[in-house]
């Protein structure tokens, strides 16, 4: 049996809508940049996560470098966790901040009291990750820590569309967050983002940066108040996004129910420790995530290769205060992280993958957990590769 890590999704319906709309633009009926569709898309986008208002924009990584520029990070500390995807540190250095990076939980997420120690006068901003769909408690402790210290509180949502938490979904949390439709992503546009906030003046900030900087004046077009971008988002992933949107909760109901397939088969192995959504959480399920304390995962990792099995990526396998783009950092100790990211393991998960496929996954990844069981220590293991780029 042959199981992909991922897998998009658009039904006949999808694709027949989607069709019908592209043609319209093509047959020159409408704009293929940013316009109408870019409008309904963030409108609807806004509706469902509980914010005034969202941004459609390129990427994941244009959307939180708009709201590290809209704070103004420039110059001052952004408290971000060392286990995430580069792009959220990049989206602080690209707008002149200075990444300040902080240890997790037990959940991967980052850990409150860690940035709690971190904070100093120059910090303006803490950016929490929701990884994997995730939404941690932490989060919780963060909204109360940057009212008290006049913080920022931005959230990366880019894997967490629909996740919530008591209620309150990823995007609502903080004064603004950053999603992602990258391929991989529970809804997809091939490639996108948006940003949402309740703050109007953060959304005029943004919909002028996104845009070359320009300010609509009178008749001008070109009326430029600051150094923008071209990071607006395309019709036709705005199109691919208002189908995404309408489907994500059946997405996310089907994902739960894989989940629940790997928590029946998994929970009795002494070798795993399955990373479980908080009490009162909705987990879209980005990731089904697992740790393996006893065991060297690349092992692992080939043994469900061999059998047809593609592990779903990491989330992640080095920490950015480990990798050589930031010297900087890498002597900076950060156990939890550096223990987690060594020892974990994401279990291929989508919506369209058979009750069959998640049972076979299950049953092989036992099975080389039992043949591959090699001693280790209690140490995070050396899996940092060398710099190839390295002159000396
Ligand atoms: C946590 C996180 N932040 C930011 C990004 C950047 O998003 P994009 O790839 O759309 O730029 C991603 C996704 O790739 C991500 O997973």
């Amino acid at each position: 049996m042959r199981v992909p890590a991922t897998k998009p999704y658009f039904s006949k319906e999808d694709i027949r809508v989607i069709t019908k709309e592209f043609k319209k633009i093509l047959e020159g009926k409408s704009f293929l940049s940013s316009y109408i569709h870019t409008e309904e898309f963030e409108k609807k986008f806004a509706k469902f996560s509980g914010t005034r208002f969202a941004v459609g924009c390129n990427s994941g990584t244009s959307a939180l470098e708009l709201i590290c520029r809209s704070i103004g990070v420039a110059g001052k500390e952004v408290i971000l966790p060392s286990n995430t995807f580069i792009a959220t540190a990049n989206a602080i250095l690209n707008a002149g901040g200075i990444p300040v990076f902080a240890d997790c939980t037990d959940n991967l997420c980052m850990d409150a009291s860690d940035v709690k120690k971190k904070i100093t006068e120059k910090t303006v901003a803490v950016i929490h990750v929701h990884i994997g769909g995730l939404i941690s408690k932490d989060i919780l402790s963060l909204q109360k820590i940057c009212k008290e210290r006049k913080l920022h509180l931005v959230e990366d949502s880019a894997q967490a569309h629909g996740s919530s938490l008591n209620g309150t979904k990823a995007g609502a949390f903080g004064v603004a967050s950053g999603f992602s439709f990258f391929s991989t992503k529970v809804m997809t546009t091939g490639e996108g983002g948006m940003v949402t906030t309740s703050d109007q003046s953060f959304v005029e900030k943004m919909k002028s940066m996104r845009e070359f900087g320009k300010v609509k004046t009178g008749i001008y077009i070109n009326y430029h108040t600051s150094i923008g971008y071209n990071w607006r988002m395309p019709e036709i992933s705005a199109i691919l996004g208002i189908r995404q949107l309408a489907s994500l909760p059946k997405f996310i109901k089907r994902r739960n129910e894989i989940a629940k397939i790997y928590d029946a088969l998994l929970a009795e192995s002494p070798d795993i420790r399955i990373v479980r959504p908080e009490a009162g959480s909705i987990n879209n399920y980005y990731k089904y995530i697992v740790v393996l304390p006893n065991h060297d995962r690349s092992l692992v990792h080939k043994a469900l290769q061999e059998k047809g099995i593609q592990p779903s990526g990491y989330v992640y396998e080095l920490p950015l205060h480990k990798q050589p783009v930031f010297p900087f950092a890498n002597k900076l100790s950060l156990p939890k992280t550096e223990f987690l990211c060594a020892h974990h393991m994401c279990l291929p998960i989508f919506y369209g993958m058979t009750d069959a496929q998640a049972r076979y996954v299950a049953k092989t990844l036992t099975e080389a957990l039992t043949q591959n069981k090699v001693q280790v220590t209690g140490k995070a293991q050396s899996t940092i590769p060398k710099n190839p780029h390295k002159t000396q």
